[in-house]
This record gives C-alpha cells, structure tokens and sequence, in this order.
C-alpha cells in the first residue's frame, strides 16, 4: 500500500502528517511512502530526512496519481479534490459535521475519507486521537505566548531589590488543552486557577495543583465525556463564582468547547471592563467564535486595558513537535485499519466505524450508511 503525505496549503499552516522518524516505522511494516517535496520543509524536516529512511520524495501531482492512501492535517479543499482519484483513501481532519458540502464532494469523486477528528473518546483510541495530542500542545503554548505578552514574570522572586509576587492565571476549561496550560503555568511558578463545567474536572485540576472554582451546577453537564452547551442561568452563575478570580488574574486562557456548536462566551466586555489593567487572555477557541465576547479570530485586541488573543495556529507554532505527535496518531490509525498491508474495513469495530465518513463514493452518518 503506498501512503502519499501532502503539503499542507492552509494559510499559517507549518505541520505535515508525518515525520521522517514515523515514515520509517510505516516503511518497517511494509508500506510505502510517498512524500511532496518540501512537505516538512516548515517543520524543520528536509527532503533528505526523508530519502535517507527510504520514503520517496515526489512532486504534488505525482503523489496525488500514485498513492492508495493520502493523508493531511487539514481538510481536503476543492483544489485537492480536483486531483483525487476514485478510490483513493483520504485520511485528514475532515470537521464533516460542520462541512457536508465537502462530504458531498468527496463522495462524488468516489473517494473514501476518514476523519481524524471524529475519532471516538474511548481508552483505546487515546493513541490515535490527534485533537488530544493537538490540544496538549496548544495549552503548553498558549502559556508561553501568555507569558510573552505579559509584562510580569510568573514565578514569586525574591532579590535584593524586592520581592515579585507571582502572577494569577485563571484557566476556562479543563479539558487537555486547559490541563496542559495549568501544568505549564504551574511549573513556571504561577498561582493558577481553573474552572469547568464538567465537576469531574475538579480532581483533575486539583492533582495538577490548581484551585478549582466549582460553578453550582444544576445537572447540565457531559455527554459521553463532554460538556453540553450551558443554560444563560448557568452562564450567570459562572460569572458569579469566577469574576473574583477573573479581576485579579494577570494571564486568562480559555479553551471551552462544546462539540458541534459555537464556543460559549463566558468573558463578556462587561467582564473585560473590570478586568487589571495590562492583563492579557489568550482565547484558544478562537476558531468556534471564541471564549471571549471581544476575540478576533488570529487578531490581537486591546480593549479597557487588556490585551486579548484569539489565536487558532497554537500547535503549528510547535510543528516540529506537533508533526511528530500526529504523525504517530495517523502511524497507530493505520496499523489499527489494516492487516497485511490492506485494509480490514472492519465496520464493526468503533474505531472504523466513527471515523469512516465516506466509504466508496457514499456518505455515512453516525456509522450508517445513508
Ligand atoms: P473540549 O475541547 O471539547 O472542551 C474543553 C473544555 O471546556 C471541556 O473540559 C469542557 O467541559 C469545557 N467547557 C465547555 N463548556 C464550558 C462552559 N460553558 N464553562 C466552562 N467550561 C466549559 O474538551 P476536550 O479537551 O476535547 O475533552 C473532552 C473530554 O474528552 C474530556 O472528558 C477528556 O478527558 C476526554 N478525552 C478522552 C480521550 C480518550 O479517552 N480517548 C482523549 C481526549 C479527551
């Protein structure tokens, strides 16, 4: 079978599916890879790093023409989709429930297309799950680009000239992108805080050694692990628990999503006003509408003293990372579908059956074929 990697084309875009290190470990089980030219440029691997594990490097056209398998980080876009070929397998985040057309289209090539994103939130499929390993490194860099901007240090200081206290974070959302952020925060000596809709959160916090601000909560909280979009009275009552927190914080980082539908605001510019002077938020959910009432997405705003950053192109800040981590969920993904080489199209297995969206030119929703 021969695994053709792309070049990402999205704006910003500096990951690529897959790192030399895990084309080896593909090559070692018997597939072939094939890779466009200048694929990992940006993430800081060569043409050579490739050649050398016996991947064969090629141009876009060829890549599209020869592989049995094309694989991406970003969905396939319509000039993609001119070059794909009937049957081919396509293997990206595809985000299918909020882009049907481009399902329409693929099927009518007479593709098959499986999204990395909709892959199911069990233990067994925690190594293949690339919003996990995408996630975890945005909430260690959303710290980072935080203490970037910021014009105080985290750590308490103690010097001859004074003593630094250290600085307050407040953390919305205690998924893998928040839990990440409180760890790092807390490993660069901040008193950290954090909330969630979902109480189970709370230990999770708790053992990272944040202080968790539990919202009362009447019931409204997960499906299947996640959170459920929150009641205006819940909203209220957030804001009532947290604001304390909120106007004191130096650094805010919010990562609160809820799957399928717009990100809730939980910062309004009411909120903002009464925020400290210089305090700076970094909205990782920029990209679903954003976590603060005053994001931009990829913009940088200054309002009432405070310096808020939608930012949507965390991990590909870190793509050398960030390559590799998906390159090894997409190398445990393949194995998982095949066997000898081919693929089982085993449609009783969870996993397949959750992320194969297309199969042979038709749709498939919630796993049945329409
Ligand atoms: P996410 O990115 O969908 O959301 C981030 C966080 O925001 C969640 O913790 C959510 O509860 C919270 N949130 C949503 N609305 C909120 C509101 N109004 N106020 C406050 N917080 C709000 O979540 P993520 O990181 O994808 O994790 C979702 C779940 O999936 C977690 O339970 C996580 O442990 C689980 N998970 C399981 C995996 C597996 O078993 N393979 C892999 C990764 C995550």
């Amino acid at each position: 079978m021969k695994i053709g990697i792309l070049k990402e084309t999205q704006k910003g875009e500096k990951r690529v599916a897959l790192s030399p290190n895990i084309a080896k470990q593909l090559i070692d089980k018997g597939f072939e890879v094939l890779i466009e030219e200048d694929a990992g440029a940006s993430s800081s691997f060569k043409n050579s790093d490739y050649k050398n594990i016996g991947a064969v490097v090629e141009k876009r056209g060829v890549v599209f023409k020869e592989a049995d398998v094309l694989v991406k980080i970003n969905p396939f876009d319509e000039d993609d989709l001119k070059l794909v070929n009937k049957g081919q397998v396509l293997m990206s985040q595809l985000f299918h429930k909020s882009h049907p057309e481009l399902m329409k289209k693929i099927a009518e090539k007479g593709a098959t297309a499986f999204s990395m994103d909709a892959m199911p939130r069990i233990s067994r499929a925690q190594d293949m799950d690339v919003l996990s390993s995408q996630n975890n490194l945005a909430g260690y860099k959303a710290v980072i680009l935080g203490a970037y901007e910021m014009t105080k240090i985290f750590p308490l200081m103690m010097t001859a000239a004074g003593t630094i206290t250290p600085s307050k974070v407040l953390v919305y959302g205690v998924g893998v992108a928040g839990l990440q952020a409180i760890a790092t925060a807390k490993r660069l000596g901040a008193v950290v805080e954090a909330t969630d809709i979902r109480l189970e959160t709370k230990e999770q916090a708790e053992s990272l050694g944040a202080k968790f601000i539990t919202v009362d909560n009447n019931g409204e909280q997960s499906e299947g692990g996640y959170a459920k979009e929150a009641s205006e009275d819940y909203a209220r009552r957030q804001r009532e628990a947290v604001n304390k927190s909120l106007f004191q914080a130096d650094l805010v980082i919010t990562t609160a999503m809820v799957p399928g539908r717009k990100s809730p605001v939980l910062i309004t510019e009411e909120q903002v006003k009464q925020m400290k002077n210089g305090a700076v938020i970094i909205d990782l959910a920029a990209a679903q509408g954003g976590n603060c009432e005053l994001s931009k997405i990829n913009k940088t705003v200054v309002k009432h003293g405070v310096k808020i950053i939608g930012t949507t192109i965390s991990p590909e800040s870190v793509s050398t990372n960030a390559s590799d981590l998906y390159a090894k969920n997409m190398y445990n993904f393949i194995i998982h579908l095949t066997e000898d080489n081919k693929f089982k199209w085993d449609l009783e297995d969870e996993i397949t059956d959750e992320t194969l969206i297309v199969h042979n030119g038709k749709i498939r929703k919630n796993g049945k074929t329409k």
